[in-house]
């Protein structure tokens, strides 16, 4: 049997792991449920306890108690998060253009190493478990979007790390037309106005772009006017959370004319 290429990477840095760790033999023979047993009797149990408490706990001597510890990292375990971790899970997962400030505070910030109630070892379940970190407050104003009144924060954001701004799953404006694609068919915010259609993103502007900047080899996007360093797109005028204007309106705008005047002296 031929594991694939993913399997066989785990599989390998496992028992690499276990051949790293495995060297202590003073506590493989006792068995720790007998007075832990409290920490794997969630419904979800971590896969590596099934390889032995000292897979990750080499520097415990269970035949002390309190233990004693022949090692300098806490909890008699072989090395710091996330390298400890990244014994088994690999580490390019973790490491895109964005990397969530959270993970720098552990994994287990997030994880219970050994069991849980909630899947994938979540302390707990989203939203509650990013109200933790992240202040209520600013998702439950007037307005709020439909999804995050909805909990949905892992529809839009990856928790680890993304090569999108702000951890997203998909490119901001993508990201927006999964739900809401029939918004760049139809003229958008400037109907009452002269204009016959406002751009929404970089796919419209791509034709402008390459009639004016042919030369300058320009991305077929626009930087937003009002944010600098961030590009034109929904969410140039539409906060993603929640307002206390209406249509979420970012700057605070209570009708769409006061909207416009953000970008435009008009
Ligand atoms: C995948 C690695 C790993 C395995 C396997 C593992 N632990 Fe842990 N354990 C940890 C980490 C990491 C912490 C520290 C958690 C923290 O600081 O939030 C910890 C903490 C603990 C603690 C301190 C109390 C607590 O709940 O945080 C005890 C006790 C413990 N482990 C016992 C065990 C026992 C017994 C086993 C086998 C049934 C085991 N561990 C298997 C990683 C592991
Ligand atoms: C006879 C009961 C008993 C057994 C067996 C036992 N422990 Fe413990 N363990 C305790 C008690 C009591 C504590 C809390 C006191 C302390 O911190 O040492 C503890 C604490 C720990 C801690 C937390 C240490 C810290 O720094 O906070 C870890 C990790 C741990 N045990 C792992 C293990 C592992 C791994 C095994 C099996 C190899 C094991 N224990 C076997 C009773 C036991
Ligand atoms: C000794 C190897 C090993 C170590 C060390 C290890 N894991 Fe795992 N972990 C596994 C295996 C095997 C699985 C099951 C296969 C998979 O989902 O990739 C797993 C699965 C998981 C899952 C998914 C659980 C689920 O129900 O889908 C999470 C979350 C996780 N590990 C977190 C951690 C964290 C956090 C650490 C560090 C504290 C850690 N792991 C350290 C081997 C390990
Ligand atoms: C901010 C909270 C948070 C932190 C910190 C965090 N995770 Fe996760 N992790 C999650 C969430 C949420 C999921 C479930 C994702 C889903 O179901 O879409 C997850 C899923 C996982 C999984 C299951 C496979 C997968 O990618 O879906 C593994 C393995 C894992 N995390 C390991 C880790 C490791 C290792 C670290 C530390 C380097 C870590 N996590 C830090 C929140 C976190
Ligand atoms: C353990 C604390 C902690 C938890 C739990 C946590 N975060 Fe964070 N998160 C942070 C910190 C710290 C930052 C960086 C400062 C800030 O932007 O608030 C951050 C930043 C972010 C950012 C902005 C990233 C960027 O590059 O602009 C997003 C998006 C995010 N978190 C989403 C989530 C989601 C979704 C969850 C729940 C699945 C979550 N967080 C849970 C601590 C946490
Ligand atoms: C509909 C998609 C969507 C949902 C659902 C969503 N977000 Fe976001 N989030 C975004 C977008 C888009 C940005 C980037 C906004 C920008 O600056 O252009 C963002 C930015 C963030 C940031 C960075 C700081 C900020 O406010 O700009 C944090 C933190 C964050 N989100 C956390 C969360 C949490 C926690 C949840 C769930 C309660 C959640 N998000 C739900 C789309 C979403
Ligand atoms: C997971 C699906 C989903 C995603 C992704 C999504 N939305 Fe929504 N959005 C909805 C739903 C559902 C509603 C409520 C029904 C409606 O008005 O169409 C809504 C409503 C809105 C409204 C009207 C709010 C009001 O009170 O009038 C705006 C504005 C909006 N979304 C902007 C965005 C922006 C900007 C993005 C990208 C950052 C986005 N949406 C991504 C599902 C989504
Ligand atoms: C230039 C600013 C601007 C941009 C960019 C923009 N919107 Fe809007 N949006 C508005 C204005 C203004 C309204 C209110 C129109 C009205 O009430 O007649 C609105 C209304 C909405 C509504 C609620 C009413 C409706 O038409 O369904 C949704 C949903 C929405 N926008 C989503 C989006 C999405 C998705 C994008 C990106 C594809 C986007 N908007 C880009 C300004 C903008
Ligand atoms: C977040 C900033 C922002 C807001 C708010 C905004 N615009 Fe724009 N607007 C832009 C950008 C960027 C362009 C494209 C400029 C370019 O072509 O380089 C644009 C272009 C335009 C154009 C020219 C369209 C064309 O076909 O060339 C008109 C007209 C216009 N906006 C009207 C409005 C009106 C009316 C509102 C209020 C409903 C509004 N804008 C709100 C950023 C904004």
């Amino acid at each position: 049997m031929k594991p694939g290429p993913r399997a066989y990477g785990l599989f390998t840095s496992c028992i690499m792991t276990l051949f790293l760790f495995s060297s202590n033999s003073f506590a493989a023979d006792i068995d720790c449920l007998k007075c832990h047993r409290k920490l794997t009797t969630g419904s979800v149990v971590h896969a590596a306890v099934s390889m032995g408490c000292t897979t990750c706990h080499t520097a415990i001597d269970a035949k002390t108690v309190p233990h004693k510890k022949s090692g300098a990292a806490a909890r008699g375990l072989s090395a710091e998060q996330p390298d400890l971790c990244y014994g088994c899970h690999a580490k390019a997962a973790f490491e895109k253009k964005g990397v969530h400030a959270a993970l720098a505070m552990g994994c287990t910030s997030c994880h219970n190493p050994h069991s849980s109630n909630t899947a994938k070892l979540l302390l707990s379940e989203a939203p509650g478990l990013c109200f933790t970190c992240h202040d209520k407050a600013l998702f439950s104003k007037k307005t709020i979007h439909a999804p995050v009144a909805g909990g949905m924060c892992l529809t839009c954001h990856v928790p680890h790390a993304s090569d999108e701004v702000a951890l997203l799953a998909n490119s901001p404006y993508e990201l927006c037309l999964t739900c809401h694609g029939g918004i760049a068919d139809k003229p958008h915010a400037v109907s009452g106005f002269s204009a016959a259609s406002h751009p929404l993103g970089p796919k419209k502007m791509s034709k402008r772009k390459s009639k004016r900047d042919l030369s300058s080899g320009t991305t077929n996007t626009i930087m937003d006017p009002a944010r600098s360093g961030r590009e034109f797109y929904c969410g140039s005028c539409h906060e993603p959370h929640s307002t206390d204007s209406p249509r979420l309106f970012r700057f605070n705008a209570k009708s769409t004319m006061s909207l416009c005047g953000n970008c435009h002296k008009m």
